[in-house]
Protein backbone atom coordinates (compact mmCIF):
# COMPACT_ATOMS: atom_id res chain seq x y z
CA UNK A 1 0.00 0.00 0.00
CA UNK A 2 1.51 3.32 -0.94
CA UNK A 3 2.06 5.85 2.23
CA UNK A 4 -0.59 8.12 1.01
CA UNK A 5 -3.35 5.65 1.18
CA UNK A 6 -2.41 4.21 4.89
CA UNK A 7 -4.70 5.61 7.33
CA UNK A 8 -4.54 6.28 10.93
CA UNK A 9 -6.90 4.01 12.40
CA UNK A 10 -7.95 3.23 16.00
CA UNK A 11 -9.99 0.83 17.43
CA UNK A 12 -11.75 0.76 21.09
CA UNK A 13 -12.50 -2.56 22.37
CA UNK A 14 -9.53 -5.40 21.53
CA UNK A 15 -12.79 -8.56 21.61
CA UNK A 16 -13.26 -10.89 18.72
CA UNK A 17 -14.14 -8.16 16.29
CA UNK A 18 -12.11 -5.44 17.24
CA UNK A 19 -8.89 -7.69 17.52
CA UNK A 20 -9.35 -9.23 14.63
CA UNK A 21 -10.47 -5.77 12.72
CA UNK A 22 -7.19 -4.37 13.92
CA UNK A 23 -4.94 -6.88 13.44
CA UNK A 24 -6.65 -7.54 9.98
CA UNK A 25 -6.16 -3.79 8.95
CA UNK A 26 -2.73 -3.59 10.14
CA UNK A 27 -2.01 -6.77 7.61
CA UNK A 28 -3.06 -5.03 4.68
CA UNK A 29 -1.47 -1.75 5.30
CA UNK A 30 -2.93 0.71 7.60
CA UNK A 31 -1.37 2.01 11.14
CA UNK A 32 -3.81 0.82 13.70
CA UNK A 33 -3.72 1.73 17.50
CA UNK A 34 -6.05 -1.37 19.38
CA UNK A 35 -7.37 0.40 22.74
CA UNK A 36 -8.98 -1.82 25.20
CA UNK A 37 -9.30 -0.42 29.02
CA UNK A 38 -8.81 -4.24 30.44
CA UNK A 39 -5.35 -3.66 30.92
CA UNK A 40 -4.30 -7.44 31.46
CA UNK A 41 -5.64 -7.73 27.95
CA UNK A 42 -3.26 -4.96 26.59
CA UNK A 43 -0.28 -6.26 28.31
CA UNK A 44 -1.14 -9.95 26.66
CA UNK A 45 -1.23 -8.39 23.40
CA UNK A 46 2.12 -6.59 23.92
CA UNK A 47 3.78 -9.56 24.42
CA UNK A 48 2.12 -10.88 21.08
CA UNK A 49 -0.06 -13.18 22.61
CA UNK A 50 -3.41 -13.74 21.38
CA UNK A 51 -6.42 -13.23 24.44
CA UNK A 52 -8.94 -15.01 22.60
CA UNK A 53 -8.70 -18.22 20.67
CA UNK A 54 -8.58 -17.91 16.58
CA UNK A 55 -7.35 -19.68 14.08
CA UNK A 56 -4.51 -17.59 12.27
CA UNK A 57 -4.92 -14.66 14.65
CA UNK A 58 -1.66 -15.06 16.36
CA UNK A 59 0.77 -15.40 13.79
CA UNK A 60 -0.82 -12.36 12.44
CA UNK A 61 0.06 -10.40 16.04
CA UNK A 62 3.09 -11.17 16.20
CA UNK A 63 4.33 -10.77 12.75
CA UNK A 64 2.52 -6.95 12.20
CA UNK A 65 6.51 -5.56 11.39
CA UNK A 66 5.13 -2.79 13.93
CA UNK A 67 1.86 -1.77 11.73
CA UNK A 68 0.13 -2.70 15.17
CA UNK A 69 0.51 -1.25 18.30
CA UNK A 70 -1.87 -2.00 21.45
CA UNK A 71 -2.78 0.27 24.60
CA UNK A 72 -5.65 1.26 27.32
CA UNK A 73 -5.09 5.36 26.74
CA UNK A 74 -7.42 5.91 24.48
CA UNK A 75 -7.39 9.81 25.24
CA UNK A 76 -3.73 10.72 23.96
CA UNK A 77 -3.93 8.31 20.77
CA UNK A 78 -7.43 10.00 19.52
CA UNK A 79 -5.68 13.28 18.25
CA UNK A 80 -4.24 12.31 14.46
CA UNK A 81 -6.82 9.36 14.18
CA UNK A 82 -8.56 9.57 10.81
CA UNK A 83 -11.01 7.11 11.72
CA UNK A 84 -12.24 5.95 14.84
CA UNK A 85 -13.91 2.11 15.09
CA UNK A 86 -16.06 1.20 17.81
CA UNK A 87 -16.07 -2.59 18.59
CA UNK A 88 -16.69 -2.70 22.53
CA UNK A 89 -19.61 -5.00 23.84
CA UNK A 90 -23.33 -4.65 23.65
CA UNK A 91 -24.68 -7.18 25.58
CA UNK A 92 -28.59 -7.60 26.41
CA UNK A 93 -29.87 -6.35 29.32
CA UNK A 94 -32.03 -8.30 31.74
CA UNK A 95 -35.70 -6.99 29.03
CA UNK A 96 -33.90 -7.84 26.57
CA UNK A 97 -32.65 -4.18 25.63
CA UNK A 98 -29.45 -3.83 24.52
CA UNK A 99 -26.81 -1.95 27.20
CA UNK A 100 -25.38 0.98 25.33
CA UNK A 101 -23.08 2.02 28.16
CA UNK A 102 -20.12 0.70 26.87
CA UNK A 103 -20.74 2.49 23.37
CA UNK A 104 -21.39 5.85 25.17
CA UNK A 105 -18.28 5.69 27.49
CA UNK A 106 -16.15 5.26 24.22
CA UNK A 107 -18.25 7.97 22.88
CA UNK A 108 -18.03 10.06 25.88
CA UNK A 109 -14.09 9.74 25.59
CA UNK A 110 -14.02 10.41 21.98
CA UNK A 111 -15.71 13.80 22.51
CA UNK A 112 -13.72 14.64 25.34
CA UNK A 113 -10.02 14.13 23.06
CA UNK A 114 -10.87 14.57 19.40
CA UNK A 115 -9.62 17.29 17.82
CA UNK A 116 -11.77 19.70 16.19
CA UNK A 117 -10.17 20.47 13.63
CA UNK A 118 -9.47 17.60 12.29
CA UNK A 119 -12.28 15.21 13.22
CA UNK A 120 -12.06 11.35 12.50
CA UNK A 121 -14.94 9.67 11.26
CA UNK A 122 -16.12 7.35 13.71
CA UNK A 123 -17.49 3.79 12.95
CA UNK A 124 -19.80 2.06 14.78
CA UNK A 125 -18.82 -1.78 14.39
CA UNK A 126 -20.52 -2.62 17.45
CA UNK A 127 -24.26 -4.78 16.87
CA UNK A 128 -26.37 -1.45 18.29
CA UNK A 129 -30.09 -1.08 17.81
CA UNK A 130 -31.61 1.32 15.59
CA UNK A 131 -30.54 4.95 16.23
CA UNK A 132 -27.56 4.58 18.16
CA UNK A 133 -25.36 6.68 15.14
CA UNK A 134 -27.27 9.53 16.03
CA UNK A 135 -27.21 8.84 19.45
CA UNK A 136 -22.65 8.35 19.54
CA UNK A 137 -23.34 11.71 17.54
CA UNK A 138 -24.72 13.26 20.15
CA UNK A 139 -23.11 12.14 23.14
CA UNK A 140 -19.59 13.36 20.99
CA UNK A 141 -21.30 17.02 20.86
CA UNK A 142 -22.61 17.42 24.39
CA UNK A 143 -18.84 16.44 25.18
CA UNK A 144 -17.14 18.40 22.33
CA UNK A 145 -20.11 21.47 23.87
CA UNK A 146 -18.72 20.95 27.73
CA UNK A 147 -15.29 22.16 26.53
CA UNK A 148 -16.66 25.11 24.52
CA UNK A 149 -15.83 23.28 20.95
CA UNK A 150 -18.27 22.46 18.04
CA UNK A 151 -17.38 20.63 14.03
CA UNK A 152 -18.55 18.95 12.03
CA UNK A 153 -18.05 15.04 12.17
CA UNK A 154 -19.65 12.00 10.89
CA UNK A 155 -20.70 8.52 12.76
CA UNK A 156 -21.39 5.66 10.27
CA UNK A 157 -22.58 2.80 11.00
CA UNK A 158 -20.38 -0.64 9.50
CA UNK A 159 -21.71 -3.39 11.22
CA UNK A 160 -19.48 -6.68 11.35
CA UNK A 161 -20.58 -10.05 9.96
CA UNK A 162 -17.63 -12.49 11.16
CA UNK A 163 -17.87 -15.89 11.93
CA UNK A 164 -15.88 -16.73 15.57
CA UNK A 165 -13.62 -19.34 14.78
CA UNK A 166 -13.71 -17.70 10.70
CA UNK A 167 -12.86 -14.43 11.86
CA UNK A 168 -9.74 -13.44 10.50
CA UNK A 169 -10.79 -15.20 7.15
CA UNK A 170 -14.32 -13.79 7.37
CA UNK A 171 -12.66 -10.13 7.76
CA UNK A 172 -9.79 -10.60 4.99
CA UNK A 173 -12.54 -12.50 2.42
CA UNK A 174 -15.74 -11.28 3.43
CA UNK A 175 -19.27 -11.88 1.35
CA UNK A 176 -20.07 -8.07 1.53
CA UNK A 177 -19.26 -4.73 3.58
CA UNK A 178 -22.09 -2.73 4.75
CA UNK A 179 -21.92 0.72 5.27
CA UNK A 180 -23.96 3.34 6.49
CA UNK A 181 -22.84 6.39 6.16
CA UNK A 182 -25.08 10.06 5.64
CA UNK A 183 -22.11 11.73 3.57
CA UNK A 184 -19.49 11.42 1.08
CA UNK A 185 -16.45 12.03 2.60
CA UNK A 186 -17.07 9.74 5.51
CA UNK A 187 -18.23 7.36 3.07
CA UNK A 188 -15.11 7.28 0.76
CA UNK A 189 -12.64 7.78 3.40
CA UNK A 190 -14.27 4.26 5.09
CA UNK A 191 -14.12 2.72 1.43
CA UNK A 192 -9.93 3.25 1.41
CA UNK A 193 -9.96 1.65 3.92
CA UNK A 194 -11.46 -1.16 3.18
CA UNK A 195 -9.74 -0.95 -0.54
CA UNK A 196 -7.55 -3.75 -0.38
CA UNK A 197 -9.94 -6.23 1.29
CA UNK A 198 -12.96 -4.70 -2.22
CA UNK A 199 -10.24 -5.21 -4.44
CA UNK A 200 -8.32 -8.22 -2.93
CA UNK A 201 -4.88 -6.39 -3.40
CA UNK A 202 -2.67 -8.02 -0.65
CA UNK A 203 -0.82 -11.34 -0.16
CA UNK A 204 -3.04 -13.75 1.89
CA UNK A 205 -1.07 -14.92 5.01
CA UNK A 206 -0.06 -18.15 5.26
CA UNK A 207 -2.68 -19.21 7.80
CA UNK A 208 -5.76 -17.67 5.81
CA UNK A 209 -5.16 -18.54 2.32
CA UNK A 210 -7.72 -16.53 -0.02
CA UNK A 211 -10.53 -19.39 -0.85
CA UNK A 212 -10.40 -20.40 -4.54
CA UNK A 213 -13.16 -19.09 -6.80
CA UNK A 214 -13.73 -16.35 -4.08
CA UNK A 215 -15.41 -13.31 -6.07
CA UNK A 216 -14.07 -9.38 -4.86
CA UNK A 217 -16.74 -8.47 -1.93
CA UNK A 218 -19.61 -6.53 -3.01
CA UNK A 219 -19.99 -2.71 -0.90
CA UNK A 220 -23.19 -2.30 0.14
CA UNK A 221 -23.73 1.61 1.14
CA UNK A 222 -27.28 2.69 2.58
CA UNK A 223 -27.86 5.12 5.70
CA UNK A 224 -27.08 4.80 9.24
CA UNK A 225 -30.41 3.32 10.11
CA UNK A 226 -30.60 0.85 7.26
CA UNK A 227 -27.04 -0.27 8.17
CA UNK A 228 -28.07 -0.84 11.34
CA UNK A 229 -31.47 -3.09 10.74
CA UNK A 230 -29.50 -5.39 8.13
CA UNK A 231 -26.69 -6.66 10.65
CA UNK A 232 -29.98 -7.68 12.99
CA UNK A 233 -32.31 -8.53 10.11
CA UNK A 234 -29.09 -10.86 9.21
CA UNK A 235 -28.93 -12.59 11.97
CA UNK A 236 -32.76 -12.97 13.00
CA UNK A 237 -32.78 -14.38 9.51
CA UNK A 238 -29.91 -17.16 10.39
CA UNK A 239 -31.68 -18.53 13.93
CA UNK A 240 -34.82 -18.78 12.11
CA UNK A 241 -33.30 -20.82 9.58
CA UNK A 242 -31.76 -22.86 12.32
CA UNK A 243 -35.27 -23.44 14.45
CA UNK A 244 -36.39 -23.96 11.13
CA UNK A 245 -34.99 -27.21 10.51
CA UNK A 246 -35.03 -27.76 14.20
CA UNK A 247 -38.81 -28.05 13.88
CA UNK A 248 -38.68 -30.10 11.05
CA UNK A 249 -36.64 -32.04 13.41
CA UNK A 250 -38.94 -33.08 15.06
CA UNK A 251 -41.66 -34.40 12.65
CA UNK A 252 -38.58 -36.49 11.11
CA UNK A 253 -38.42 -37.79 14.25
CA UNK A 254 -41.73 -38.81 14.37
CA UNK A 255 -42.21 -40.08 10.47
CA UNK A 256 -39.14 -42.09 10.57
CA UNK A 257 -37.10 -39.90 8.03
CA UNK A 258 -33.48 -38.53 8.55
CA UNK A 259 -33.43 -34.64 9.10
CA UNK A 260 -29.70 -34.41 7.28
CA UNK A 261 -30.95 -36.18 4.45
CA UNK A 262 -34.13 -33.58 4.09
CA UNK A 263 -31.82 -30.90 4.88
CA UNK A 264 -29.14 -32.25 2.20
CA UNK A 265 -32.32 -31.96 -0.28
CA UNK A 266 -33.61 -28.53 0.07
CA UNK A 267 -30.51 -27.35 0.40
CA UNK A 268 -29.36 -27.84 -2.88
CA UNK A 269 -32.36 -25.57 -4.10
CA UNK A 270 -30.59 -22.14 -4.84
CA UNK A 271 -33.37 -20.08 -3.61
CA UNK A 272 -32.72 -22.05 0.34
CA UNK A 273 -28.96 -22.47 0.52
CA UNK A 274 -27.20 -25.43 2.32
CA UNK A 275 -25.81 -23.21 5.17
CA UNK A 276 -27.54 -23.48 8.70
CA UNK A 277 -29.44 -25.64 8.42
CA UNK A 278 -27.87 -28.22 10.50
CA UNK A 279 -30.39 -29.86 12.70
CA UNK A 280 -28.92 -29.72 16.77
CA UNK A 281 -28.92 -28.74 19.84
CA UNK A 282 -29.68 -24.98 18.87
CA UNK A 283 -28.08 -21.77 18.51
CA UNK A 284 -25.88 -19.80 20.85
CA UNK A 285 -23.12 -17.38 20.70
CA UNK A 286 -22.44 -14.07 21.73
CA UNK A 287 -24.27 -12.69 19.21
CA UNK A 288 -27.59 -14.68 18.15
CA UNK A 289 -29.36 -15.00 21.45
CA UNK A 290 -28.62 -11.07 22.35
CA UNK A 291 -29.37 -10.14 18.81
CA UNK A 292 -32.81 -12.07 18.46
CA UNK A 293 -33.78 -10.54 21.60
CA UNK A 294 -32.50 -6.95 21.02
CA UNK A 295 -34.37 -6.62 18.02
CA UNK A 296 -37.96 -7.92 19.55
CA UNK A 297 -37.47 -5.12 21.57
CA UNK A 298 -36.97 -2.39 19.66
CA UNK A 299 -39.71 -4.17 17.13
CA UNK A 300 -42.11 -3.87 20.90
CA UNK A 301 -41.27 -0.24 20.84
CA UNK A 302 -42.23 0.63 17.51
CA UNK A 303 -45.86 -1.59 18.32
CA UNK A 304 -44.32 -4.12 15.52
CA UNK A 305 -45.18 -7.75 15.91
CA UNK A 306 -41.95 -10.12 14.86
CA UNK A 307 -43.76 -13.33 15.25
CA UNK A 308 -41.77 -15.46 13.27
CA UNK A 309 -38.36 -14.36 15.49
CA UNK A 310 -40.29 -14.58 18.10
CA UNK A 311 -41.19 -17.94 17.54
CA UNK A 312 -37.23 -18.73 16.52
CA UNK A 313 -36.41 -18.10 20.17
CA UNK A 314 -38.80 -20.39 21.57
CA UNK A 315 -37.79 -23.21 19.30
CA UNK A 316 -34.16 -22.23 20.06
CA UNK A 317 -35.01 -22.61 23.64
CA UNK A 318 -36.84 -26.33 23.40
CA UNK A 319 -34.03 -28.10 21.29
CA UNK A 320 -32.14 -27.82 25.08
CA UNK A 321 -35.13 -29.25 26.82
CA UNK A 322 -34.92 -32.10 23.97
CA UNK A 323 -31.79 -33.54 24.83
CA UNK A 324 -33.10 -33.81 27.93
CA UNK A 325 -36.00 -35.82 27.18
CA UNK A 326 -33.83 -37.92 25.08
CA UNK A 327 -31.49 -38.81 28.39
CA UNK A 328 -34.50 -39.54 30.38
CA UNK A 329 -36.01 -41.81 27.23
CA UNK A 330 -32.88 -43.65 27.46
CA UNK A 331 -31.65 -43.57 30.59
CA UNK A 332 -35.09 -43.32 32.78
CA UNK A 333 -33.48 -41.78 35.70
CA UNK A 334 -31.13 -38.96 35.77
CA UNK A 335 -30.60 -38.63 39.49
CA UNK A 336 -27.85 -40.47 40.29
CA UNK A 337 -26.43 -41.05 36.85
CA UNK A 338 -23.27 -39.96 35.54
CA UNK A 339 -23.20 -37.63 32.06
CA UNK A 340 -20.00 -37.05 30.06
CA UNK A 341 -20.73 -33.53 28.17
CA UNK A 342 -18.45 -33.43 25.35
CA UNK A 343 -18.43 -29.55 23.92
CA UNK A 344 -18.70 -26.61 25.92
CA UNK A 345 -18.04 -23.64 23.38
CA UNK A 346 -20.96 -22.54 21.81
CA UNK A 347 -19.81 -23.58 18.48
CA UNK A 348 -16.18 -25.52 16.80
CA UNK A 349 -12.53 -23.25 16.84
CA UNK A 350 -13.54 -20.81 19.61
CA UNK A 351 -13.29 -20.59 23.26
CA UNK A 352 -16.30 -18.57 23.31
CA UNK A 353 -19.21 -20.02 25.60
CA UNK A 354 -21.26 -16.87 25.69
CA UNK A 355 -24.62 -18.51 26.12
CA UNK A 356 -23.39 -21.72 24.33
CA UNK A 357 -26.21 -24.35 24.53
CA UNK A 358 -23.93 -26.81 26.58
CA UNK A 359 -24.61 -23.96 30.18
CA UNK A 360 -28.42 -24.65 30.03
CA UNK A 361 -28.55 -28.07 29.19
CA UNK A 362 -25.72 -28.88 32.44
CA UNK A 363 -27.51 -26.36 34.47
CA UNK A 364 -30.87 -28.61 33.62
CA UNK A 365 -28.87 -31.69 34.30
CA UNK A 366 -27.24 -30.53 37.59
CA UNK A 367 -31.17 -29.15 38.51
CA UNK A 368 -31.98 -32.82 38.23
CA UNK A 369 -29.50 -34.36 40.20
CA UNK A 370 -27.03 -35.88 37.81
CA UNK A 371 -23.01 -35.75 38.29
CA UNK A 372 -21.90 -34.11 35.22
CA UNK A 373 -18.18 -34.52 33.83
CA UNK A 374 -17.44 -31.60 31.13
CA UNK A 375 -14.47 -31.47 28.23
CA UNK A 376 -13.56 -29.50 25.60
CA UNK A 377 -10.70 -28.95 23.65
CA UNK A 378 -10.33 -25.12 24.32
CA UNK A 379 -13.04 -23.47 26.32
CA UNK A 380 -12.34 -25.16 30.13
CA UNK A 381 -10.48 -22.34 31.55
CA UNK A 382 -13.61 -20.08 29.94
CA UNK A 383 -15.82 -21.79 31.70
CA UNK A 384 -14.51 -22.24 34.57
CA UNK A 385 -13.76 -18.65 35.63
CA UNK A 386 -17.65 -17.98 34.30
CA UNK A 387 -19.43 -21.05 36.46
CA UNK A 388 -16.32 -20.65 39.52
CA UNK A 389 -18.76 -22.55 41.83
CA UNK A 390 -20.45 -24.75 39.61
CA UNK A 391 -20.36 -28.75 40.87
CA UNK A 392 -19.06 -30.54 37.29
CA UNK A 393 -16.01 -32.66 36.90
CA UNK A 394 -13.07 -30.81 34.56
CA UNK A 395 -11.73 -34.14 32.08
CA UNK A 396 -8.62 -33.42 30.09
CA UNK A 397 -9.89 -36.20 27.49
CA UNK A 398 -13.05 -37.55 25.96
CA UNK A 399 -11.85 -40.99 27.58
CA UNK A 400 -11.82 -39.21 30.95
CA UNK A 401 -15.18 -37.45 30.68
CA UNK A 402 -16.30 -41.19 29.55
CA UNK A 403 -15.23 -43.20 32.41
CA UNK A 404 -17.59 -44.62 34.25
CA UNK A 405 -20.70 -42.14 32.78
CA UNK A 406 -23.89 -43.40 32.02
CA UNK A 407 -24.60 -41.44 28.83
CA UNK A 408 -22.27 -39.19 26.60
CA UNK A 409 -23.95 -35.97 25.00
CA UNK A 410 -22.21 -34.03 22.10
CA UNK A 411 -22.93 -30.19 22.57
CA UNK A 412 -20.19 -28.69 20.05
CA UNK A 413 -19.25 -30.21 16.78
CA UNK A 414 -15.49 -30.00 17.66
CA UNK A 415 -14.09 -32.28 14.38
CA UNK A 416 -11.84 -34.14 16.95
CA UNK A 417 -15.16 -35.78 17.71
CA UNK A 418 -16.22 -36.92 14.55
CA UNK A 419 -13.13 -39.81 14.35
CA UNK A 420 -12.96 -41.01 18.14
CA UNK A 421 -12.38 -44.69 19.29
CA UNK A 422 -15.71 -45.56 20.00
CA UNK A 423 -15.02 -49.43 20.59
CA UNK A 424 -12.76 -48.56 23.92
CA UNK A 425 -14.59 -45.06 24.84
CA UNK A 426 -17.72 -47.38 24.80
CA UNK A 427 -15.59 -50.16 27.02
CA UNK A 428 -15.03 -47.60 29.47
CA UNK A 429 -18.48 -46.36 29.92
CA UNK A 430 -21.22 -47.90 32.64
CA UNK A 431 -23.86 -47.60 30.05
CA UNK A 432 -23.23 -47.07 25.90
CA UNK A 433 -25.81 -44.18 25.20
CA UNK A 434 -24.56 -41.07 23.34
CA UNK A 435 -27.19 -38.17 22.40
CA UNK A 436 -25.45 -36.42 19.69
CA UNK A 437 -26.63 -32.60 20.28
CA UNK A 438 -24.89 -31.93 16.71
CA UNK A 439 -25.79 -35.07 14.17
CA UNK A 440 -21.85 -35.72 13.48
CA UNK A 441 -21.65 -39.34 13.47
CA UNK A 442 -22.84 -42.21 11.98
CA UNK A 443 -25.82 -43.57 13.73
CA UNK A 444 -25.23 -47.19 12.36
CA UNK A 445 -21.32 -47.09 13.46
CA UNK A 446 -22.12 -46.23 16.64
CA UNK A 447 -24.87 -48.80 16.98
CA UNK A 448 -22.16 -51.00 15.43
CA UNK A 449 -19.91 -50.24 18.93
CA UNK A 450 -22.74 -51.37 20.58
CA UNK A 451 -24.09 -47.90 21.37
CA UNK A 452 -27.71 -46.54 22.30
CA UNK A 453 -27.51 -43.44 19.69
CA UNK A 454 -29.80 -40.28 19.30
CA UNK A 455 -28.89 -37.55 17.12
CA UNK A 456 -31.44 -35.08 16.11
CA UNK A 457 -34.70 -35.73 13.84
CA UNK A 458 -32.81 -38.67 12.53
N1 LIG B 1 -18.17 -11.91 18.51
C1 LIG B 1 -18.73 -11.97 17.33
O1 LIG B 1 -18.72 -13.01 16.66
C2 LIG B 1 -19.39 -10.76 16.74
C3 LIG B 1 -19.74 -10.77 15.38
C4 LIG B 1 -20.35 -9.64 14.84
C5 LIG B 1 -20.63 -8.55 15.64
N2 LIG B 1 -20.30 -8.59 16.98
C6 LIG B 1 -20.57 -7.40 17.79
O2 LIG B 1 -19.37 -6.68 17.98
C7 LIG B 1 -19.32 -6.10 19.28
C8 LIG B 1 -18.10 -6.58 20.03
O3 LIG B 1 -18.22 -7.96 20.21
P1 LIG B 1 -17.02 -8.86 20.76
O4 LIG B 1 -17.49 -10.26 20.72
O5 LIG B 1 -15.78 -8.48 20.04
O6 LIG B 1 -16.95 -8.32 22.26
P2 LIG B 1 -15.92 -8.72 23.41
O7 LIG B 1 -16.69 -8.74 24.65
O8 LIG B 1 -15.13 -9.92 22.98
O9 LIG B 1 -14.90 -7.48 23.42
C9 LIG B 1 -15.26 -6.19 23.80
C10 LIG B 1 -14.01 -5.52 24.35
O10 LIG B 1 -14.29 -4.14 24.56
C11 LIG B 1 -13.57 -3.70 25.69
N3 LIG B 1 -14.14 -2.45 26.18
C12 LIG B 1 -15.35 -2.23 26.75
N4 LIG B 1 -15.48 -0.92 27.06
C13 LIG B 1 -14.36 -0.29 26.65
C14 LIG B 1 -13.92 1.05 26.70
N5 LIG B 1 -14.67 2.03 27.19
N6 LIG B 1 -12.71 1.34 26.18
C15 LIG B 1 -11.93 0.36 25.68
N7 LIG B 1 -12.30 -0.93 25.61
C16 LIG B 1 -13.50 -1.26 26.10
C17 LIG B 1 -13.69 -4.87 26.66
O11 LIG B 1 -12.68 -4.82 27.65
C18 LIG B 1 -13.56 -6.06 25.72
O12 LIG B 1 -12.22 -6.51 25.62
C19 LIG B 1 -20.65 -6.44 19.94
O13 LIG B 1 -21.56 -5.42 19.70
C20 LIG B 1 -21.08 -7.70 19.19
O14 LIG B 1 -22.47 -7.88 19.19
C21 LIG B 1 -19.67 -9.66 17.54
Amino acid sequence: MKDAEKLNIVIVGTGYVGLTTGVALGYIGHRVTCVDKDRAIIEKLERGISTIYEPGLEELITDDDGAVSFTDDLLSHLPGADIVIIAVGTPAKSNGDTDLSYVEAVAREIGRAMDPKKPPVIVNKSTVPIGTARRVETVIKEELEKRGESCCFSVASNPEFLREGNALHDTLYPDRIVVGAEDMQALNLIRQMYAPILEQIFIPPQAVPRPEGYNLPALVTTSPTSAELIKYTANSFLAMKISFINEFAAIAEKVGADITEVAKGIGLDRRIGPGFLNAGVGWGGSCFPKDVRSILFTAGQYNCDLQMVQAALEVNYRQKVRVIEKLQGMLKVIRGSTVGVLGLAFKPNTDDIRESPAIEVIRMLLDMGARVKVYDPVAENKYRQTFPDQDVVYCRTVEEAARDSDALVILTDWEEFSHLPWPEIGSLMNRQVLVDGRNMLDAEELAGCGFKYSGIGR
